[in-house]
Formats: structure tokens, sequence, C-alpha cells
């Protein structure tokens, strides 16, 4: 069994410029979509406290939230993830990957999607209220065109690996594409897409592209790089296998616990509950396994910051999921259903769990590949902002949508939730302002990283330390 990624130097990136340009296109382009995707969340903070700022109807609350979360899902988290998993795959597979066209070519895929559906969105043209199915369908086949070829990729770079076993980054990432072009189908086929269906539907959609899309792919990531970065193997193997198959056999149907008290059957909305519950299992399995990876080595996050990233990403892992948890039962859904806590909910999952696991590989991988350094006070820089703000951020939302949700079960009139949460928005805004500088930070690193020069000495491409050990 490998518990640690076996890739070598003589397909590493370093004998393979070819490879590393493809990371860094994926990570520049992402970061362009993450920057303006959060410039567009800072405008959505300000017309909280501001209403009439932009009346103009392109720039309207109800166009531009869809735009940033379609941005941050499909532009941002989405390539991201596609370029660092191209890079895991082919590295520990100790192969060259499958094809670097269809790679490019998936790229430009991403791009388009994201780029029409951005436009789409603001001009008023849309797919109704599906949740992150906004996009109207057409331009959504073109996603689900550059999924495939993605899928394609991937897996046919695993099928010609040169080590006998499949290290557990690829079971993440093969189960990541796999399962998102089923779900993506059935997302956009006409069917069931109106009434009740459609609600089921919405929520086997939206809440599986978290679950068995993003999930994977970062998880993936950390069991490549937090072995690289601690030249340790990880903890148990076999805890990851049993993580990977409970997520696939709980996820798919927790779905519908968003929709409670809905018209959605009964005993469908009881499975979701029931099912939610037992997502601690590869929940907290996952995360027992990453920690203990680090056991009686937490002190050195102090002196790398991929490291701390990557905690981060796992501490957000464990509490956001779990929380997730708690919020499928019934009698706390009647306090936060429909309110802001849902929203701190969002942000501490896909940006401290997710953002934050891409973030760590990058900074853990993409200097092996291009030989270039990001500089440490960059990274100190975008680290702490991203941190202080997204925590501003997480908890403002989490207070002041409990407060919210107790004035609706009190019965007090609708204008009163609104005005106890009003100074949480404000704080919502201070913790945006620093989240979004942190965007600007880590667009410098990357440019540092890729195009630029690089900070100070440049860094030996692969191997990486773990080859050492
Ligand atoms: C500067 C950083 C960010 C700011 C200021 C911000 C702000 C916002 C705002 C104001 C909303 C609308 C909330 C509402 O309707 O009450 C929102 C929604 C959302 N954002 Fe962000 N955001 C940021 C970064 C991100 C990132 C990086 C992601 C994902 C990778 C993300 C994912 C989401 C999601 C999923 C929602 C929908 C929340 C829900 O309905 O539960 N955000 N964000």
């Amino acid at each position: 069994m490998a518990s640690l990624p076996n890739d070598d130097t003589a397909t590493g990136a370093a004998e393979n410029p070819e490879l590393a340009r493809l990371f860094a296109g994926y990570t520049i382009s992402a970061t362009a979509w993450l920057v303006f995707a959060t410039f567009v969340a800072l405008v959505l903070a300000y017309k909280f406290g501001a209403p009439d700022f932009g009346s103009g109807a392109w720039l309207t609350f109800g166009r531009l939230r869809p735009i940033h979360t379609n941005a941050t899902f499909y532009g941002w988290a989405s390539i991201a993830l596609v370029g660092t998993a191209y890079y895991v795959a082919a590295r520990s597979c100790r192969t060259r990957l499958y094809s670097i066209r269809l790679g490019w070519v998936g790229l430009w895929l991403f791009n388009l999607a994201a780029l029409l559906g951005t436009i789409a969105l603001d001009l008023g043209y849309n797919s109704g209220d599906l949740e992150y199915r906004e996009w109207p369908w057409p331009i959504r086949v073109i996603f689900a065109a550059a999924l495939v070829v993605t899928a394609v990729n991937l897996l046919a770079t695993v099928a010609r690996r040169s080590t006998d076993d499949i290290y557990l980054s690829n079971w993440y990432i093969m189960g990541g594409v796999l399962w998102t072009v089923i779900i993506a189908t059935v997302g956009i086929l006409p069917w069931y897409q109106y009434g009740l269906g459609q609600v089921a539907v919405s929520g086997f959609y939206m809440h599986n592209a978290v679950g068995l899309w993003f999930t994977p792919l970062a998880l993936g990531i950390f069991y490549y790089a937090l072995p690289k970065l601690l030249s340790r193997p990880i903890y148990s193997y076999a805890l990851g296998i049993l993580a990977f198959w409970t997520n696939l056999l709980f996820y798919p149907i927790i779905g519908s616990h968003h929709f409670l008290f809905s018209p959605l059957p009964w005993w469908l909305q009881t499975t979701a509950i029931v099912f939610s519950v037992a997502m601690l299992v590869p929940v907290w399995g996952g995360s027992a396994n990453f920690l203990l990876t680090m056991r009686g080595r937490f002190g050195e996050v102090a002196h790398s910051y991929p490291l701390g990233f990557i905690l981060i990403g796992v501490v957000g892992y464990l509490v956001g999921s779990t929380q997730g948890t708690l919020e499928a039962f019934r009698s706390l859904q009647q306090v936060w259903h429909l309110t802001s806590f849902t929203v701190g909910h969002s942000h501490l999952t896909m940006y401290g769990f997710v953002t934050f696991a891409i973030w760590g590989g990058i900074y853990a991988l993409l200097p092996a590949a291009t030989g270039k350094q990001a500089g440490r006070l960059g990274m100190a820089a975008h680290f702490w902002l991203a941190v202080v703000g997204s925590f501003i951020y997480v908890i403002a939302m989490s207070i002041g949508g409990t407060i919210q949700g107790l004035d609706w079960v009190q019965g007090k009139p609708f204008i009163q939730s609104v005005i106890d949460i009003g100074p949480f928005y404000v704080w919502r805004g201070v913790g945006g302002i620093l989240m979004f500088l942190s965007h600007l930070v880590f667009a410098w690193n990357v440019w540092r990283m890729t195009l630029g020069h690089g900070a100070g000495s440049t860094v030996q491409p692969a191997p990486l330390a773990a080859e050492a050990a």
C-alpha cells in the first residue's frame, strides 16, 4: 500500500515544462476569476448597507449575487482545482499527463463558460432560481464539455501510470471528475426541471457540486501536499480509503436537507438528515488522518506558510462539515433556515476549507513546477489577511444569522430582524475587505511563481522533500 506519493524526478515538472506551463495557466486564470468574483462580492456586501448604490439593472443584487457564486465556483475553485489535479496526477503516477493539448482545451472551455455565463447573468438571461445552475443551459453544456475533457485526461493519465498502486490522491481525483460528469448531466437534462422534481434535483445538484466535486479534489490536494511538506507518509492509507467510500455512500442523498419543511416527501427529508449525520464518518475520519499526519509537527506551521494554509483548510473542513451535520437537524433548521447563518456556513466551507486547500496546494506545488518562489512576506500577508478576514466574516454571519432566526421564531416584525442584523453586515464588509486585499496579494504571489522572476533564490524543482525521505 502506498501511503507516500511516489513520484520521481525523471518525469517531474523539471523535465516537463509543458506540465508546469499548464499548471501555471490554470492558476493564473483561476486567480483572475477569484479577484473578479470577490470584487463583485464587495459590491454585494456594500449593498446591504446602501441598497440604492448601483441602481442600473445590470448592477442589481439579483444579477450580481449569482455572478459572484458562479464565478467563485466555476471560475475560481474549479479551474484552480483542475490545474492542481493535473500536476498531482501526473507526478504521483510517475507518468506524463495523457494530453497537454486536452488540458489547454479544457481551460479554454472552462473560461468560455465562465465568461459567457457572467455576461448572460448580467444581461438578465438566466435559468431562474436553480442554485448554482443560473447560467442558461447552453452555457452549462460548455462547462460540462470542459468537465468531460478533464475527466478523460485525468483518467487516462492514471491508466498509464508506471506505479502498481493508485495513490490516494488519485482515488479522490478520479472520483471527483467521474461523479461530477454525472451530476452536471443530471443538472442539465430537461426532465424533472419543474415543480417538486426540480426541488429534488436542485438539492442533488447544488450540494453534490460541493461534496462530490470541490471536496474530493481538495482532499486529493491534502493527501499529496501534506506528506510532501512534512516528509512523512500519510498517517493511514486505510482510513483515507474508508473516508473515500463513505463519502460516496452518504453524500449523494443529503442535498434535500436544504429543503426541510418543503413539500418534498417527509421520508426524503428524514433520509437526508440521517445521511447528514453519517457524513461524520468520512469527515472525522479524513480530518483525523490529516491531523494525525501532522502530529508532533504543528510547530512547523510557523515556518511554512503552505503548511499553514493546509492546516486552516483541514480545520475548515472539520468544523464546516460538522456544522453542516448540525444544521441538518430540524430543531436547528427551525432557527437557521433562510438566515445569513447559512451564508456563514458557505464561506466557512467554500472559503475556509476549499479555498485554503487550493492556496496550500498552489504554494506547496507550483514553485516545484516552475522553479520560482513566492516571497515569504507575500505569503505572510496573504495568509493573515485571509485568516483574519474570513474569521470576521464567518463569525459575523453566524451570530447575526442566529439573531435574525430567533427574531423570526419569536414572531417579531420582519424589519426588526433587519435592524438587528445591520451591524453584523457592516462587520461582514470589514472581513470582506481584508479577504479581498489578501486576494490581491495572492495574485502578486502567483505572478512571481509563474510569469515573474520569483522571490530570492529559485527553488530546485522536483523532487520535493518527501522523495529525499
Ligand atoms: C472577498 C471575499 C468574499 C466576500 C466579501 C463574499 C461576499 C458574499 C456575499 C455578500 C454574498 C451574498 C450573501 C447573501 O445573499 O446574504 C455571498 C454569497 C456566497 N458566496 Fe461569497 N464572498 C467572498 C468570497 C467567496 C468565495 C471565495 C467563495 C467560494 C469559493 C464564495 C462562495 C459564496 C457562496 C457559495 C455564496 C452563497 C451563500 C448561500 O446562499 O448560502 N464567496 N458572498
